[in-house]
């Protein structure tokens, strides 16, 4: 069975105290925190996403995983990490080089946090191969990041596929998690191909039951 992310990038603002608790009433397995810098992408959730990550500290127990859609990686690794929490994801693409990425891999396993390498969908998948015996988890992205609600990119399901057989036979133990434009139409898609976590933003912010959304992109 999938475990869901709930990325909370498109609740309302005003009632977000309340809707994390309802998210986390309806079995949510991960608060999914979206923070983007206004310079890896246009929007800029710096502050807002601080705040959720609060809200979440204080009345919720469900691990938080920060996905980071920004420039200066290591500024907010070292805020979150300070924050605690359980797990921080970054894109290859918002580094320069291959030993900056592996300098925040070993930052993040000093400070006893899990890791994550996050992929666009432009970007081949075999360009993370050499990190998986490393990291904890693989975030592809089904959508360019910057915005909630946008359209599911069907070759993540390719992606998807041939990242799962490639861990699948060298041994290694890597959650593959996928990021952006689900449903419960194309949750069982995304699970049959291999990811084993599937963040859901808009689908479950605009549903008017949490628990069903979440449990039908579970099954
Ligand atoms: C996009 C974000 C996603 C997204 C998920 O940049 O990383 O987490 O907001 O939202 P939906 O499910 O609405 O695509
Ligand atoms: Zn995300």
């Amino acid at each position: 069975m999938v475990e869901v992310a709930t990325s909370l990038l498109s609740i309302d603002e005003e009632k977000s105290i309340q809707t994390i608790y309802d998210i986390e009433v309806a079995g949510t397995d991960y608060f999914h925190i979206d923070v983007m810098d206004g310079k890896f992408v246009k929007r800029d959730t710096i502050e807002l996403m601080r705040k959720y990550t609060e809200y979440i500290k204080q009345i919720a127990n469900t691990k938080i995983e920060v996905h980071l859609m920004v420039k200066d990686v290591l500024n907010f690794v070292k805020a979150y990490i300070d924050m605690d929490v359980d797990c921080i994801m970054f894109h290859v693409e918002a580094c320069r080089s291959e030993s900056e990425i592996a300098d925040i891999i070993k930052y993040l396993k000093d400070n006893n946090t899990k890791v994550g390498l996050v992929i666009n969908p432009k970007t081949e998948i075999n360009k993370i191969f050499n990190y998986l015996p490393y990291i904890h988890r693989v975030l592809v992205m089904s959508v360019e990041p910057g915005e909630g609600g946008q359209k599911f990119i069907e070759n993540s399901i390719g992606k998807i596929q041939e990242l799962n057989k490639y861990i699948y036979e060298n041994g290694y133990e890597v959650d593959i998690e996928v990021d952006g434009g689900v449903n419960n139409e194309n949750a069982e898609l995304l699970s049959d191909a291999g990811a084993n976590i599937i963040v859901a933003g808009s689908y479950i912010a605009n549903s008017n039951n949490y628990k069903e959304a979440i449990e039908s992109i579970r099954k």
